[in-house]
């Protein structure tokens, strides 16, 4: 089949996988291929079992693979033939040298750079897909104009807004696509190409265009105000536990105003995923960087209450188990950032297991979706940690049991079934707000939402 033309993501993650996938879906006249270096990420992209859950992802995988849509393991050879490409590799906060721990790792971004630049014969568009510290756009282009081939390649950001566990949806529907170019001739009309890819199914209105500087910088200032709204509501969590005020009374009053909106107004355990605190610290080092250092701190903040709330999570269960937790056995509901996704990086339940397992906790993890990964992030620990599927069976003989991802699925558990297989006093600490808790109060629990006050029976 004669395609119109031929798009390719390189890098094949939580990102590159769902967009191309919806890219292909919407646009069959595009041939759409995705590589990546991982072979193992590449085969199962091409099996049963795709390497990320995502609701609604399999289906519309399913329907365009191998029609429009390809996964491979051949970066070179689809560099030659592609005319627009995507990328959209990892960019994680950088753990050594200049910046350690705050700016972001551009090694896979570079390597990427010089890989297209290696191997392209022709004229192509680069899109900027993953998140990057702004003018990154800059460096591309000058690695890409490094040598004198006569290959011109634009270079455009496209950032991605997409949620994990509604990343179908978000894509489907987004809010807003945003696409930055340089304002010339040539840059303009590679942007127009871009929009074109997106017309196929996003309304006209919805797809808005800027210089690029502002498309790179609108995606992490995204990231840190939605950010920023959990952690103020986080903050006054902890105050309404001191003085008896209700959080959920709270959020819900604050949020009933149009000019504040009830979304991200949750309490909660703490925000988790590879972004949020990757992209904040991101945009703090850029602020440092130009001596903005009140801006800087301004952001950090948003961090340092994140910490903070995950922390007192941990003392209050200490506090509330009679100061001390070796050899009790506590279970965790959920593993995963959130719910309707496998992804635990950065997530809450990996901080608490890590302190639980300080106080000498035996620990029981329970997850619908993330137990493999779960298993993998905390390898090191397998005499204290174990995995278990079922949360019935995985609370039974536990001394508590800490909710740490808001599944649906735990609001709708038979809790008098496993109030009876629990050692007593049983307590639940509820870091989502998410169960009946006068409900489980009366069943016989010890309870300790997020912000409102404890039920106990003492
Ligand atoms: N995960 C999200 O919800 C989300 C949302 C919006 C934006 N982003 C941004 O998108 C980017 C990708 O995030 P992700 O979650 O998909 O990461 P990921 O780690 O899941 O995927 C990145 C993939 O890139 C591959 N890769 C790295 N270097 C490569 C190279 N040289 N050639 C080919 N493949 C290579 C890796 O093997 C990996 O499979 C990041 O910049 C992230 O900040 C992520």
């Amino acid at each position: 089949m004669n395609f119109k033309k031929n798009i390719l993501c390189i890098g094949a993650g939580y990102v590159g996988g769902p967009t191309m996938a919806m890219i292909a879906h919407k646009c069959p006249q595009y041939k759409v291929t995705v590589v990546d270096i991982n072979p193992v990420r590449i085969a199962e992209w091409n099996s049963d079992h795709l390497p990320i859950y995502e609701p609604g992802l399999d289906k519309i995988v399913r329907q365009a693979r191998n029609r429009n849509l390809f996964f491979s393991t051949e970066v070179d050879q689809n560099i030659k033939r592609s005319d627009v490409i995507f990328v959209s590799v990892n960019t994680p906060t950088k753990t050594f040298g200049a910046g350690n721990g705050m700016t972001a790792d551009l090694q896979y971004w570079e390597k990427t750079a010089r890989q297209i630049l290696q191997s392209a014969e022709s004229s192509k568009i680069i899109v900027e897909k993953s998140t990057l510290p702004v003018k990154t756009a800059l460096a591309m282009e000058r690695i890409l104009t490094s040598n004198q081939s006569g290959i011109y390649f634009d270079v455009l950001s496209n950032p991605e807004f997409l949620a994990e566990g509604t990343a179908i949806n978000d894509l489907e529907n987004p809010d807003r696509v945003l696409i930055g170019s340089h304002q010339t001739k040539k840059g303009l009309k590679a942007r127009d190409v871009l929009v074109e890819i997106y017309e196929n199914w996003v309304p006209k209105e919805r797809i808005i265009t800027s210089d690029i500087w502002s498309s790179e910088l609108s995606k992490l200032v995204s990231n840190a105000i939605l950010a920023q709204r959990i952690s103020s509501i986080n903050a006054i969590s902890a105050l309404c536990e001191k003085t008896g005020a209700d959080i959920v009374e709270v959020s819900k009053a604050v949020g009933m105003d149009h000019r504040i909106g009830d979304r991200f107004l949750n309490a909660s355990v703490g925000f988790g995923g590879s972004c949020f605190k990757k992209d904040i610290l991101n945009l703090v080092y850029l602020c440092q960087n130009y001596g903005l250092h009140e801006v800087a701190d301004f952001w950090k903040g948003v961090v340092n209450i994140n910490e903070y709330q995950k922390e007192r999570f941990v003392l209050n269960m200490l506090a509330a188990m009679f100061n001390t937790l070796a050899g009790k056995r506590i279970c965790l509901f959920g593993f995963a950032f959130k719910a309707d996704t496998g992804d635990t990086r950065e997530s809450p339940a990996f901080f608490i297991a890590n302190r639980l397992i300080e106080e000498k906790v035996e620990l029981v993890i329970t997850d619908p979706k993330a137990l493999k990964n779960a298993k993998n992030d905390l390898d090191e620990f397998k005499e204290e940690v174990s995995f278990v599927e079922d949360p019935y069976k995985a609370a039974s003989g536990c001394h508590a049991i800490a909710i740490l991802t808001e599944w649906v699925l735990y609001q709708n558990l038979d809790f008098e079934k496993i109030y009876r297989s629990m050692l007593k006093p049983a307590f639940i600490f509820d870091g989502r707000n998410i169960i009946d808790h006068q409900k489980v109060f009366e069943i016989g629990f010890n309870v300790y939402p997020i912000g409102k006050p404890a039920l106990t029976h003492f």
